[in-house]
């Protein structure tokens, strides 16, 4: 049975009640904070930093925080995003000049580290970091925004990653990122992954007012991804 984690993208949450938010998607069941950090450089938008980090731990959020970098340059903020508390620190290898002391600053400070693949980065990136790494990271978007839809071409990289994890023998997560939703997480998890960001495919879902708006639609994906385990 593969161990499967829901990471909840606060990209859609609603930054005006972000505690509350964070409060009742973790209620819900979902494992993981998938926290988007863009830099209107690297991607054309620009979103939250080590504060923001620090005000959700400070809030009392114990879950897992999954530091999503989409900044460059990178090894700058890793340090005050381990101090704020992030649990994983991912960044794309095309926005650091040196992917392997940037992997090895991560881990001494304190976090999991992480690579994240654009559609069209290989993996070869891998080849000969792969023991300074916890987890893969697919984008199956174009990073920048949320609520893209889901391309195809993911599944076939999902599973060359997949091949890639299981040579190496080790437990590295490979996290997929972008457009899921209820209707393409089994398909996803046959594939290889076992950890989902998804942002638009929670948040924005039924009603605003409802605190309890995201116990379906998180259970909907745990019985689809339990549908998945099954085949
Ligand atoms: C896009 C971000 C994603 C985004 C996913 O650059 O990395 O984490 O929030 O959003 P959805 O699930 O709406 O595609
Ligand atoms: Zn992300």
């Amino acid at each position: 049975m593969a161990d499967y984690l829901i990471a909840a993208s606060i990209l859609s949450a609603n930054f005006a009640r972000l505690g509350e938010e964070v409060d009742n998607v973790i209620a819900s069941g979902a494992d993981i904070v998938h926290f988007d950090v863009m830099d209107n450089h690297y991607v054309p938008n620009l979103t939250i930093g080590p504060l923001v980090c620090d005000a959700l731990r400070t809030h009392g959020v114990s879950t897992p925080i999954d530091v999503h970098l989409m900044t460059k340059p990178v090894d700058r903020i890793i340090p005050d995003f381990a101090k704020a508390g992030a649990s994983y620190i991912t960044f794309h290898p095309e926005a650091s000049d040196h992917v392997d002391r940037t992997l090895g600053l991560i881990r001494d400070s304190g976090c999991k580290a992480g690579l994240v693949f654009n559609p069209a980065t290989p993996l070869t990136y891998l080849d000969y970091v792969i023991d300074k790494i916890d987890m893969i990271l697919l984008m199956s978007v174009n990073p920048g925004f949320g609520g893209q839809s889901f391309i195809i071409a993911t599944l076939d990289k999902l599973r060359e990653a997949k091949n890639i994890i299981d040579q190496y023998g080790s437990d590295i997560r490979l996290e997929v990122d972008g457009g899921v939703k209820v209707d393409n997480i089994a398909e996803i998890a046959a594939a290889g992954a076992d950890t989902f960001v998804s942002g638009s495919g929670i948040f924005n879902h039924s009603s605003q007012t409802d605190p309890n708006r995201y116990d379906s639609i998180v259970a909907k994906m745990r019985d689809e991804l339990a549908r998945a385990n099954s085949i």
